[in-house]
């Protein structure tokens, strides 16, 4: 007889990567694949720094290998506070703790603040893993609508509309996975305003804060003052350090109302042990460490963007608002006269008959549907090649 398993594991899904399912399949089967899925700049042509790969391996010499502080090692989280006063906020050590990747701070924050039924504001389209976890530990994760005629701004009286006497947080992602919403000081404001008129934490991820190309980004830490406050940040994106896995959870907090979370908080740091002890070493190096590869990352995500942009606009069907920050792409799916009845069934057919991988925009939530997200992470020569199948792809399908 099968064993069964707990309903809540049903309520886990992750369309990211259940695309690349698929692929690898085909993969295996001899098919050519080019993976515009997944968010990871190091599967390209960016790399992690020397001088982080080096502090790595030093500290495994130096026999930094054993287990460390489950909130973190003291000199990882000094330097975390350095860089977040640096961008106006003021964050002692003791409010920071290291996780293992922003994942892991993800289900330690929903397991601590999520009784059955408690409700989560969370931005559509956005990053699944928030909806994932909140509907794991019974909670609800209520959408509120990002416009995409307005560069995928939060809507902020569908925001209000959503709250119930069962909120408890609002989600704000910026720059955004996956439209690359880059947020202007006025609508974090009004997010905050939201928050504080309610009662409610904001909860701020903003792992793609460095990875910016037109405007400025800033830390809603900084402008959040009368309004419980939860980051959450991390070391794969800008540092080029996904399969190490480190990021952070920090918590403003000037009157100590956020002092049970954090004591839940901790409590589920010690039984996962610690954050890996070496890969916390090269974090220091990789915040006290040169900068360039930042710059020179940006300036290249932002010619293959352009280069992107340019080729959606020549595609019949497709439409992309620009994204001012990470490295998504979203283009929407003119779906009438295809023959797809949704972009879930445009993303299969594109894989199966061309190779190219996107993932589905309802994936990512309500308002993602009839859209599709790409990574624009690679080579120009390989974007152009995946536009050209998708070119042909569509023209071949097309009835309008
Ligand atoms: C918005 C957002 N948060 C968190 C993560 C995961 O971060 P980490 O690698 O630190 O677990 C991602 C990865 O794509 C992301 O897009």
């Amino acid at each position: 007889m099968v064993v069964g398993v707990a309903a809540r594991v049903g309520e886990v899904e992750y369309a990211i990567r259940e695309v690349a399912a698929l692929a690898a399949k085909l993969s295996k089967s001899g098919v050519k694949i080019i993976p515009l899925n997944i968010g990871d700049p190091v599967k390209f042509d960016f790399k992690t720094p020397s001088h982080i790969k080096d502090a790595l391996v030093k500290a495994v010499l130096e026999e930094h290998n054993m287990y460390g502080p489950s909130e973190g090692l003291p000199e990882l989280r000094e330097a975390v506070s350095e860089r977040l006063a640096g961008m106006g906020a003021d964050i002692v050590e003791d409010d920071i703790i290291i996780t293992n990747g922003i994942s892991e701070g993800i289900q330690m924050l929903t397991g601590v603040l999520v009784e059955a039924g408690d409700e989560i504001l969370v931005p559509s389209p956005s990053y699944p893993s928030y909806n994932a976890y909140i509907r794991f530990y019974g909670g609800k994760a209520v959408s509120y609508r990002t416009v995409e005629e307005e560069g995928w701004a939060p809507d902020i009286e569908h925001l209000r509309s959503r709250v119930s006497k069962r909120t408890k947080a609002v989600l704000l992602i910026n720059p955004n996975n996956p439209t690359g919403a880059l947020y202007d000081v006025k609508t974090i404001k009004e997010v905050v305003q939201v928050a504080a008129e309610n009662n409610l934490i904001l909860i701020a991820d903003e792992i793609y804060d460095e990875i910016v190309f037109d405007g400025s980004f800033t830390p809603a830490a900084s402008v959040a003052k009368d309004v419980n406050f939860i980051g959450l940040n991390g070391f794969s994106k800008a540092h080029l350090m996904t399969g190490w896995r480190l990021g952070y959870i920090y918590l403003k907090d000037g009157e100590s109302r956020l002092k049970e979370v954090k004591e839940g908080l901790l409590r589920l740091a010690r039984v996962r042990l610690c954050p890996n002890t070496p890969v916390q070493k090269a974090g220091v190096a990789a915040l006290k460490g040169s900068r360039d590869h930042i710059r020179d990352m940006v300036a290249k995500l932002r010619e293959r963007r352009d280069f992107s942009l340019k080729a959606v606009e020549e595609i019949e069907v497709l439409s992309s608002a620009t994204p001012n920050g990470a490295f998504y792409l979203f283009p929407k799916i003119n779906l009438k006269g295809t023959k797809w009845a949704t972009d879930k069934e445009f993303v299969l057919d594109l894989l199966k008959e061309t190779g190219v991988v996107v993932v589905h925009g309802s994936g990512f939530g309500d308002y993602g549907s009839d859209h599709f997200r790409m990574v624009f992470l690679p080579p120009l020569d390989v974007l152009g090649e995946a536009f050209e199948k998708i070119k042909a792809f569509i023209k071949s399908h097309y009835r309008g």
